[in-house]
Formats: C-alpha cells, structure tokens, sequence
C-alpha cells in the first residue's frame, strides 16, 4: 500500500511576515459588509445574484455569501484580454453568466478595483441583460491607478498603491491560498 506524503510545508506562510490586512480583519469586514448587503436588499422579491469574476474573487465570494441573511444565488463571469495586436486594457469576456438577469437585483464581486477597467467591460455586458439593478462590491479598492471612473458599492478596505496577493488574489497564479493579504515586494 502507498504511504500518504506529509503535507507540504506552507512554506510561503511562515516567512510572508507582517499582512497588510490579516485574515482576522478580512474576516470581520466581510461579515459586516455581508450585514449591510442584507440591509440595503431586505425587500426584494427574488433571490439576490451574485455575479462573482473569476478567479481572484472566488475566495471573498464564499465568505461574503455565507455573511448574507438573505437568499442569494451565484452566477460566475470571467474575463480575459485579447491577444497581442489588439489596443491593451481590451477585454472579451470568457465566461458569461449562465441563467437569465432579466429583472433581477445582481451584485457584481471583484477582488480589487485597479484602473476599473475589468468592471466597466463586465457592467456594460451586464446592463444589456436589463438586471432590475447592478451593484458592485469589492474587497480591495486601489484608487491611486484609476482609468476609469468606478462606483463602488461595497467596499472592503482601500488599499495604498502596491500589489498585494492572498485571500484569492495572485500573482501568476499563485498565493491565492494564504489566509491574509499581504504586498508583495
Ligand atoms: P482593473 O481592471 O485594472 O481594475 O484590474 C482588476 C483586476 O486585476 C482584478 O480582477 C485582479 O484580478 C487584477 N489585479 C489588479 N491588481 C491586483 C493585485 O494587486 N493583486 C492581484 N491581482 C490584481
Ligand atoms: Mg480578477
């Protein structure tokens, strides 16, 4: 019989240092934040659409779903830029939602906001299947790269001009498991 291999050594964990947000702060901003959401939607009449952007903000998501007091469904969206050859910052969308929008309240989830760029391609796409309202709420908003100008609903923390990884968010894929958010570099 096959011996089970140790688990591998979170090695990345123990030498992150300091978070910029630990997992206790993300932990207790979510709940809040999935507090308020249940507020400002207590009266509808059909089950809240969550809207989450793959990949970064899966992790949030899941949180952020379980902190909600009101029946909610899930929808997933993702986008990508076109090729080389194309003017930068142009997006497609490589996974639209699934079910119709058509008059239902959907709440758009990303994981951090940068130049806004991301969210207006995929609000603009959203719009077209005349939702009974749009909303945005993201973790992370990093104002100092804006491009284009973003309401943000809900938002977690603004964050100062660094890239950071964790709690979904990577850097070439990676990190995404660590509890906390930290910055890289
Ligand atoms: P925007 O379109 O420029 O607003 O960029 C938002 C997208 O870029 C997010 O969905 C993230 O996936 C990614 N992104 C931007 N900044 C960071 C960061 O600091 N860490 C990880 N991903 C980031
Ligand atoms: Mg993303």
């Amino acid at each position: 019989m096959p011996e089970t291999s140790a688990p591998p050594e979170p090695i990345l964990k123990k030498d992150m240092g300091r978070a910029l947000i630990s997992a206790e702060r993300i932990a207790k901003r979510v709940e809040d934040m999935g507090r308020e959401i249940s507020e400002v939607y207590a009266d509808i009449d059909t089950p809240l659409v969550l809207v989450v952007i793959l990949k970064g903000a899966t992790v949030f998501a899941a949180d952020l779903l379980r902190s909600l007091s009101i029946p909610a469904e899930l929808e997933f969206v993702s986008a990508a830029s076109y090729g080389s050859g194309t003017s930068p910052g142009k997006l497609r969308l490589a996974h639209m939602v699934e079910g119709p929008l058509v008059g239902r309240h959907v709440l758009l989830i990303e994981d951090i906001i940068d130049s806004g760029r991301t969210v207006s391609a995929i609000e603009k796409r959203l719009r077209k299947l005349k939702p009974a309202s749009l909303r945005l709420a993201a973790l992370l908003d990093r104002p100092a790269r804006r491009e284009v100008e973003t309401r943000i609903d809900f938002t977690g923390f603004v964050i100062p001009d660094r890239f950071v990884i964790g709690y979904g968010l990577d850097y070439a894929g990676l990190y995404r498991e660590l509890p906390g958010i930290y910055t890289l570099t």
